[in-house]
């Protein structure tokens, strides 16, 4: 049987504030496969960035069991999980955190920068994941000579470029205007086709219906699996 690329069970996450227990996550179980496109509801506070960042190896569960890739991963060193993310997940964020001195290009290349993979084949990597969000136009170009969904998607292109196993969007159309967002979620949904793994967090309903399955997150825990 084929390992699956997330087996999560039982993840809790709590916070602890001035002797006050926070608890965000009461028991969270996901399984998700290669391949798959998944989205993340719930209302703001529910705890889904906290899925998101615990699933990408960002923060850890106060308890539970996490396989990312067959690895257990609770239990490795802050510098092993920094190794995983390099190597497996592409992340996206609301703000699309680029760095605004440098060009399309010098950001993409960014994840590359403590590998030792020769300027070559980075090159044609950058080129390619710059060309696949539709920005070969621009690679000179820096950020604020850019729209919003241009910066997210060399954002985007920045999350592929490695050829990750993962692709985790934290609402990446959050600060994005409605068409923006539909040009954005369409290429989501165009790499899940070309078989990216994306899992995508989304306040928004109609930005969750690209996903092929949905689950819905309250009170720290999944209400509602559509498949
Ligand atoms: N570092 C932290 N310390 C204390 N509480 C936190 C921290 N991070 C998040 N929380 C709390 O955890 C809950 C879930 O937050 P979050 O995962 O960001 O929700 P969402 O992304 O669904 O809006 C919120 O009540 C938030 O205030
Ligand atoms: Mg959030």
């Amino acid at each position: 049987m084929k390992t699956p690329l997330i087996a999560a069970s039982a993840i809790a996450k709590t916070y602890q504030k001035e002797h006050v227990t926070i608890p965000v996550l009461q028991g969270i179980d996901l399984h998700l496969s290669e391949g798959e496109f998944l989205g993340v509801m719930g209302a703001s506070g529910s705890g889904k960035s906290t899925l998101l960042n615990i699933i990408g190896c960002l923060d850890r569960p106060t308890s539970g069991s996490y396989q990312l890739n067959g690895m257990n991963v609770l239990h490795s060193s802050d510098d092993e999980l920094s190794g995983l993310r390099s190597l497996y997940l592409g992340f996206v964020f609301q703000t699309f955190n680029l760095i605004p001195t440098l060009t399309v290009a010098e950001n993409v290349e960014l994840p590359f920068l403590y590998r030792s993979i020769d300027p070559d084949t980075v090159s044609e990597k950058v080129h390619t994941a710059i060309s696949q969000v539709g920005l070969s136009g621009r690679i000179n170009h820096r950020p604020a000579e850019l729209s919003g969904g241009e910066m997210q998607r060399v954002a985007i292109a920045r999350a592929l470029a490695i050829g990750p196993k993962l692709i985790l969007a934290d609402e990446p159309t959050g600060n994005l205007d409605s068409q923006s967002s539909v040009e954005i979620m369409q290429l989501f949904k165009r790499l899940h086709n070309q078989g990216s793994t994306i899992i995508l967090v989304t306040h928004d309903p109609q930005v969750a219906s690209y996903a092929d399955s949905i689950i819905t997150i309250n009170d720290g825990r999944i209400i509602r699996e559509s498949l």
